[in-house]
C-alpha cells in the first residue's frame, strides 16, 4: 500500500492509443465492503468477509474499527472481524475525517450499545453530503441525537436502551441513510419499515449479509424494506459482491480505446443502465455466461446522460462516460442530479482538448476527433478514473496526479490495465528528472 508522500510524488504516466485485449478480474465492491465491515459490529461473534478489495478506504475502515475496540485480522482478500469487546471509545477525528463511510458505524453501535458518539464525517470534493436523513431515521426509532462540537451524540431513550421499530419515509432514497436505518433496525424491538428506500445492489448485499447473521429483512433492493428486529445476531462467513463501478470503468476502457476485452465476475443486472447506455452509443456488450461480459468496440455516438438513484444511471459512472463522450460523434448533455459538485473533471478533460461547456449541473459535451496527452490533476475518486481513461485514448503522454483519490477506490487499476496491454506505469516524479516540475 502506498504512503501519502508516495502518492503526492507519484503520477501515472500513460502512453495513449495502445489497443487493449484479453480478460480482467473484477475485485470486491468498495461500497459494499465498507458497510459490511461496519455491519459486523451488530454481532458479538466472529464474522468472516471474503473478496475484500485492496483499497486505502478499506485500510481506513479497518483502523477506525480497531480504534473502537473491534478485533480485525486480514489475510489477502479475507478479513476476520470480532466486535465482542467494543466500548464507548470514540473513533479519532483524524481517521474519520478521511473516510465518510466511517459514519456507517453509528447505526450498529447504537443498536448494540444503546448509546454512542461518532464524529460528523463532513463534506467532500463532490458535495456537502449531510447526514440529516440518517439522524432522522434514528430519532424515529427512539434515539435522542444531538450534534456538539462536530460529534454526533446518540442515546436510546428509556431504561431498556433498545431501539424501537418505526415507519420511516426517506425524503430522498439515500444509500447511506437506508443502510444506517436497516442495520439499526436489525436489533430493534418490533418492525421497521423504510419507504422510498435506496435500491442500490450494495443495499441488497448488506441485507444478505445481515440475514446470514440471523437478521429478518424483506424487500432490500426495492423501495420498501421491512425489518423485524431480533435479540442478537450470530457469526457468519460472507462473500462481498463484485464492484459494478470498477466493472463499468473497465468497460469504458475497452470502448474508449476501440478494444475488445472481457471482464468477470460481474452481475449484469447491477450494470443494466450502464450496459444499456453503452449499447445506445454503439459498442456491443455481450453476456458470456452468468458472470462474464465482453465489450466489442464500435464508433461511439453521442447520447444524453442523467444521473439518478438506482436503477437509474449511477453518478459513480458519470465522469467515466463523459471521458468517452469527448470522443463521440455529435453532442451530448450530461446532467448530474445526485451530487452538487461532481463536474470538476471537466476542466482537466478540457486541458486534453475536450470541448465541454458547463452550466450549473449540466455539461454539454461536443465530440472531438482526438484528445492530446497532458499533465492533469485528479480532483476526486471517479474523476481520477475518467482522466486515466482519457489518457488511454489520447495522443501522446498523459500524466495523472492526485493518485490518493484513485487509490481510495480502485484495486490496482493500472496493474489490471497493464494486464490488458495498456502502456501505463506509476512513477515517482522525484526519480524522473523530466517530470520534476510536477513535484
Ligand atoms: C454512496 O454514498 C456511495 N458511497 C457513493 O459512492 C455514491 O455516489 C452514492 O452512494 C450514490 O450512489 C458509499 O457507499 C461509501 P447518498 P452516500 O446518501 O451514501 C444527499 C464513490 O464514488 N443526502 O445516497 O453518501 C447527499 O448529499 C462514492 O464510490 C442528504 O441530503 O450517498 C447526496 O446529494 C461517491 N442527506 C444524495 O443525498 C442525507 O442524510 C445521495 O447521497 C444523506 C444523503
Amino acid at each position: 500500500m502506498t504512503t501519502p508522500l508516495d502518492e503526492q510524488q507519484s503520477v501515472l504516466e500513460i502512453q495513449g492509443q495502445t489497443p487493449l485485449r484479453g480478460e480482467v478480474n473484477i475485485s470486491g465492491a468498495k461500497n459494499s465492503a465498507l458497510v459490511l465491515m461496519a455491519g459486523a459490529i451488530l454481532c458479538s461473534e466472529d464474522c468472516r468477509l471474503r473478496n475484500l478489495p485492496l483499497l486505502v478506504d478499506i485500510e481506513r475502515m479497518t483502523q477506525i474499527l480497531a480504534a473502537i475496540g473491534v478485533k480485525l485480522n486480514r489475510k489477502g482478500d479475507v478479513i476476520d472481524i470480532n466486535a465482542q469487546d467494543i466500548g464507548q471509545d470514540q473513533a479519532p477525528y483524524e481517521l474519520v475525517s478521511q473516510l465518510r463511510a466511517s459514519f456507517f458505524v453509528i447505526g450498529p453501535l447504537l443498536a448494540r450499545l444503546g448509546m454512542t458518539r461518532v464524529p460528523l464525517p463532513g463534506g467532500c470534493a463532490i458535495g456537502a453530503r449531510p447526514v440529516d436523513l440518517h439522524v432522522r431515521g434514528l430519532q424515529a426509532m427512539g434515539a435522542d441525537v444531538r450534534i456538539e462540537h462536530g460529534v454526533v451524540h446518540a442515546c436510546v431513550r428509556g431504561s431498556r436502551k433498545r431501539l424501537q421499530g418505526a415507519k420511516i419515509y426517506l425524503d430522498y432514497p439515500s444509500v447511506g441513510a437506508t443502510e444506517t436505518i436497516m442495520m439499526a433496525a436489525t436489533l430493534a424491538e418490533g418492525e421497521t419499515i423504510i419507504e422510498n428506500a435506496a435500491q442500490e445492489p450494495e443495499i441488497a448485499d448488506l441485507a444478505n449479509f445481515c440475514r446470514s447473521m440471523g437478521a429478518k429483512i424483506k424487500g432490500a433492493g426495492t423501495n420498501k424494506i421491512i425489518i423485524s428486529g431480533v435479540e442478537r445476531l450470530h457469526s457468519t462467513d460472507y462473500c462481498v459482491i463484485p464492484d459494478r463501478i470498477e466493472a463499468g470503468t473497465l468497460l469504458i476502457a475497452g470502448a474508449i480505446t476501440q478494444s475488445e476485452i472481457s471482464l468477470s465476475p460481474v452481475f449484469p443486472e447491477h450494470l443494466a443502465s450502464v450496459i444499456a447506455k453503452l449499447r445506445e452509443m454503439g459498442p456491443q456488450v455481450i453476456m458470456e455466461g452468468p458472470d462474464r461480459l465482453r465489450l466489442v468496440p464500435a464508433p461511439v455516438r453521442a447520447t444524453d446522460i442523467k444521473t439518478l438513484p438506482f436503477p437509474g444511471f449511477p453518478t459513480d459512472m458519470q465522469a467515466q462516460f463523459m471521458a468517452l463522450l469527448t470522443l463521440s460523434e455529435g453532442s451530448s448533455m450530461v446532467t448530474e442530479t445526485v451530487f452538487e459538485n461532481r463536474l470538476r473533471h471537466v476542466a482537466e478533460l478540457q486541458r486534453m482538448g475536450a470541448d465541454i461547456r458547463v452550466k450549473g449541473n449540466i455539461a454539454l459535451v461536443k465530440g472531438v476527433p482526438f484528445l492530446s496527452g497532458a499533465p492533469v490533476m485528479a480532483t476526486d475518486l471517479r474523476a481520477s478514473a475518467a482522466l486515466v481513461l482519457a489518457g488511454l485514448a489520447a495522443q501522446g503522454t498523459t500524466l495523472v496526479q492526485g493518485l490518493h483519490h484513485l487509490d481510495r477506490g480502485y484495486d490496482n487499476l493500472e496493474g489490471k490495465l497493464r494486464k490488458l496491454g495498456a502502456n501505463i506505469r506509476r512513477i515517482s516524479v522525484v526519480d524522473e528528472p523530466e517530470y520534476s516540475a510536477l513535484s
